[in-house]
């Protein structure tokens, strides 16, 4: 399986600080932002990684990131996103670089304390179809919003003002190769971007939707709450934590 980054956007929740830089080269703690979802790929044995980013400051990746050696990757790809048309637009980016392979796509702006090796296990298996993980949250008003009857999802609401159960779609999703061909239906959505959340609906009126629980914590930090959030819970317990060799086999 492939690993896509999104890491495009203009980042305005975090005006003034992102109009000099990108959200994700911001530190969180003692690592700039982007690092954190860059190990957690590599930690979960994905090292073909792409990054889309856009903005202003997009040459400061290749500067900070180079060929990804500090993580003992041999080479990052990069691509570029023109605007922000949304977290669906920057992924259809990596269709080039899918090359017909599964994806596994982390939102930049996510950080989470341990892996989630498991759930890549769990859609090796999956012919086809996508695969989310999802965190229970006491906010879930900020996120895609599952709805449940029983242990199925009906579908998801993005940031509900009434959201229908506490857990978030977390920034973790792994698609089958046929999930561009998807994002070529999607129109924009009222806030003019093409929503991930649609995309996953998709699949989910399909039938071929599966989610599991990501375990440990798992945090945004694209606002200035979230993101002293995050920086907390680095400092107090660390980040991206290797699975023992028990959970490693599942
Ligand atoms: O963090 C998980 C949440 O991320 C999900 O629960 C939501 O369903 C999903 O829509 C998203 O919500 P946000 O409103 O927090 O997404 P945001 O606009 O902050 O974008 C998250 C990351 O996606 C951002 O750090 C970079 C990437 N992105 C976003 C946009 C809008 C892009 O690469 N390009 C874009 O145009």
């Amino acid at each position: 399986m492939k690993g896509v980054i999104l890491a495009g956007g203009l980042g305005t929740r975090l005006y003034p600080l992102t109009r000099v830089t990108n959200k994700h080269l911001l530190p969180v703690h003692d690592r700039p932002m982007i690092y954190y979802p860059l190990q957690a790929l590599v930690n979960v044995g994905i090292t073909d990684i792409t990054l889309v980013t856009g903005g202003n400051n997009a040459g400061d990746f290749l500067r900070l990131l180079g060929s990804g050696k500090e993580f003992g990757l041999k080479h990052i790809n990069y691509t570029y996103q023109d605007g922000e048309g949304g977290i669906a637009d920057a992924l259809r980016l990596a269709e080039y670089f899918a090359d017909s392979q599964k994806v596994c796509v982390v939102l930049g702006d996510n950080i989470i304390e341990n892996n989630f090796v498991a759930a890549c296990q769990e859609f090796s298996k999956q012919a086809r179809g996508a695969h989310i993980l999802l965190k229970e949250v006491s906010d879930p008003e900020r996120f895609g919003v599952p709805v449940f009857e029983g242990a199925k999802i009906l579908r998801i609401e993005e940031k509900p003002q009434r959201p229908k159960s506490r857990y978030a779609v977390t920034g973790i999703y792994m698609y089958d190769a046929t999930v561009f061909e998807r994002i070529r239906q999607l129109k924009p959505s009222g806030r003019g971007e093409l929503e991930i959340t649609e995309l996953n609906n998709m699949y989910l009126e399909e039938g071929t939707l599966t989610y599991s629980f990501l375990e440990g914590w798992w945090t945004d930090s694209g606002t200035f709450d979230s993101l002293r959030r995050a920086t907390n819970l680095v400092v107090e317990t660390g980040a991206n934590k290797m699975p023992s060799k028990g959970q490693a086999n599942g």
